[in-house]
């Protein structure tokens, strides 16, 4: 694909400097089908950053439009480096897209802004500028401190939203976002030197929260800024990010392996009602209980299975096909099942357990080892 600097995707620093320049700033900018904002964008970072702070802009492209084309025209007015990297297989959205930008950044720091002009680039001096004073890792540009608006948030309905999800988010991360009181921004400073790219799982909008959660700056600071109404064209939001936006916060909830032992665990303490309700039925329609009962707790397992494959290993399950996903998993449930009794006796006889404290450990136990096989065995890491 063509650029202005003549890099790909893969090979990004071709042209430009290898060595990061101290005291300088690459502006990431993910943009789709953004053809209305881009000259207007450059211009107005021509007109507000250059003579502050040296700096280099660079698009990561996922249009089906000849965004890129205009990119690369209006380049041709600017004093500074643009580059265009031009994803044909976008993956992880926009957050997937700010991340090969921060791989391309050259400088020692990196701003993340929309294409769209709802993020003011005269803006882009005062971020670093906050974070070289403070010694802060990452800045975020917040709506919500003194000085700070959602002006460009339009309708009641939007505002509420956006409420609701910062709401949830800290709620769900109040340690980790300590000290961010905008961590649905998607204007933001971040030294360069705090970016572990490798380690990031970008998925849609919220690039932010992924870097604040995963990369963990050492120390984070605001700067307030008044959200703009969009300069042209629309948003491209949409419900489906919604979903993707949980899906996202599901993921970054369950990174450690104790936060997914407990879903786990509470994921199979509802299975108990599909299995009641399968005895009840099993047994209604006149079968032995204990047939009905080794049937029935195939109805907890298949509940089990299903919720644990969409809401816990959505992300880890490419490694094997469904059906052997399914036989693992109710294998490892069964063996569960088959192990208790045996357990149960042991710690009784062996270690003089009363038949309720060895109860109790047999479940403590074979639920740890389920959960570390369905770990090892069924979803890959
Ligand atoms: N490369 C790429 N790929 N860019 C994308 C994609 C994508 O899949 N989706 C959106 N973009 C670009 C847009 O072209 C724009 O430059 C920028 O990302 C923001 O997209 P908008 O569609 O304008 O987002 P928004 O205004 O609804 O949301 C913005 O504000 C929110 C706060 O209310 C974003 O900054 C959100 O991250 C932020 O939470
Ligand atoms: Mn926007």
């Amino acid at each position: 694909f063509e650029s202005t600097v003549p890099g790909e995707l893969g090979d990004p620093a071709v042209g430009t400097a290898e060595v990061p320049e101290p005291g300088a700033v690459t502006i990431v900018v993910p943009t789709f089908n953004e053809a209305g904002n881009v000259p207007e964008l450059l211009r107005r970072i021509t007109e507000s950053v250059p003579a502050r702070l040296p700096c280099e802009v660079v698009f990561v492209d996922d249009s089906t439009d000849d965004t890129p084309g205009v990119i690369v025209r209006a380049a041709q007015d600017c004093p500074f480096p643009v580059t265009v990297l031009h994803r044909e297989r976008p993956t992880g959205g926009l957050g997937g897209a700010v991340v090969e930008g921060l791989r391309a950044a050259t400088s020692d720091w990196i701003v993340v802004m929309d294409g769209d002009l709802q993020h003011p680039p005269s803006l882009v001096p005062e971020l670093v500028g906050s974070g070289e004073r403070s010694g802060a890792g990452l800045v975020v540009a917040s709506r919500y401190i003194k000085g700070g608006s959602r002006a460009g948030l339009a309708g009641g309905y939007r505002i509420a939203v956006s409420r609701g999800a910062t709401w949830l988010t800290k709620t769900l991360f109040p340690r980790r976002l300590r000290g961010i009181s905008d961590p649905m921004s998607g204007f933001f400073a971040i030294r360069r030197s705090a970016v572990t790219a490798d380690i990031l799982q970008p998925l849609g909008y919220k690039i932010l929260l992924e870097l604040a959660v995963r990369s963990r700056p050492r120390q984070v600071t605001e700067v307030p800024f008044v959200f703009q109404d969009r300069f042209a064209g629309e948003s491209k939001s949409s419900a489906r990010e919604g979903f993707r936006f949980l899906r996202h916060l599901a993921g970054l909830r369950t990174a450690s392996p104790v936060a997914r032992m407990v879903v786990f665990g509470l994921i199979g303490a509802t299975g108990f009602l599909p299995n009641l309700l399968g005895l009840y039925m099993l047994t209604a329609v006149g079968l032995h209980y204990l047939p009905a009962e080794i049937l029935a707790n195939q109805f907890g397992v298949a509940w089990n299975f299903l919720l644990i494959e969409h809401l816990l290993f959505r992300e880890r399950r490419r490694h094997r096909n469904r059906w052997d996903r399914m036989g693992r998993f109710a294998l490892l449930a069964n063996a569960d099942l088959v192990l208790r009794i045996p357990l149960i006796a042991l710690f009784v006889r062996h270690f003089g357990m009363g038949a309720l404290s060895a109860t109790a450990l047999a479940l403590v136990t074979t639920f740890v080892l389920r959960f570390a096989g369905t770990e090892a065995l069924v979803y890959l890491p």
